[in-house]
């Protein structure tokens, strides 16, 4: 077992890929805290760790406020003790073309996607410092490369912020021996995605786009961020590992 014992929080587990993750980082021993501001579908992901026989613990929160951010660590630590693992993969969408965009949608897009993480991250190095050990993995995008096809030109700022996070966080904390690294998702099939490709020819002519010729799935995406939470890992930090089919190729 990869991470017998390990306190992991992952943010956004209740569903998607976040919830794969979480499942993942349990089958291999690590305690988790499944961050969900869907306070049900926190529950539920727990309950599906646990009858797969894995631990974990469900915390409501809301990423984009600090004030969660800061209890979500508290409890955690009271709960577990410490945090060896932060995967940091709540993430929106607020799709609209730039001219419709509002400052509240600003606000919301940022907030969730970047300032949340920093916050997160923030926290976690308090945590992680001390102990001269830590992994953090942050859900950026392909969007953090080029422009997303849907106009949303505020997730994809958004989306190099968290690849910029990723280089000088990581920056900061090696000397502390904390790695931060991120994946950056092609085009993966969960509810974040079907809200946009919302037909089977939408998805097909998606699909097509893709050099490995299928969509991704939530599961794609466990081995990638295993392996950077992993001491397998221990040399890699400030880098982003794209998980995207070839995509990204063209
Ligand atoms: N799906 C894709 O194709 C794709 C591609 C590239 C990057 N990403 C990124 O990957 C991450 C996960 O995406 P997904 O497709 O699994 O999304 P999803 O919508 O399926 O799941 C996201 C989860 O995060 C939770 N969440 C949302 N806002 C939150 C907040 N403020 N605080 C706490 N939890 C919150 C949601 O309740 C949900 O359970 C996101 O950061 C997303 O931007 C997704």
């Amino acid at each position: 077992m990869r991470f017998a014992g390990q306190a992991a929080i992952v943010t956004g587990a209740g569903r998607g890929m976040g919830r794969a993750v979480a499942m993942g980082l349990a089958a291999e021993g690590a305690r988790v805290v499944v961050a969900e501001v869907d306070d049900a579908a926190g529950r539920e992901a727990v309950a599906a760790i646990t009858a797969a026989n894995g631990q974990a613990m469900s915390v409501t929160a809301d990423i984009s406020r600090v004030d969660d951010v800061r209890s979500l660590f508290r409890r955690t630590i009271r709960e577990l003790g410490t945090v060896d693992i932060l995967v940091n993969n709540a993430g929106i969408g607020i799709p609209k073309p730039l001219l419709d965009y509002t400052e509240a949608d600003w606000d919301t897009q940022l907030g969730v996607n970047l300032k949340g993480m920093f916050f997160a991250t923030q926290e976690a190095a308090r945590v992680m410092i001390p102990k001269r050990q830590g992994k953090i993995v942050n859900f950026a995008s392909t969007a953090a490369f080029v422009s997303s096809s849907t106009p949303e030109t505020a997730y994809d700022i958004s989306k190099g912020g968290v690849r910029q996070l990723t280089v000088s966080a990581a920056a900061e904390l090696a000397p502390h021996h904390i790695n931060v690294n991120a994946v950056a998702p092609g085009t993966i099939m969960t509810e974040l995605t079907l809200r946009v490709l919302d037909t089977p020819e939408k998805m097909e002519r998606a699909a097509a786009k893709i050099p490995m010729g299928r969509l991704g799935t939530p599961q794609d995406m466990v081995g990638p961020v295993l392996f950077l939470c992993s001491g397998e890992a221990d040399y890699i930090t400030g880098h982003t590992l794209v998980v995207d089919g070839g995509w990204l190729l063209f």
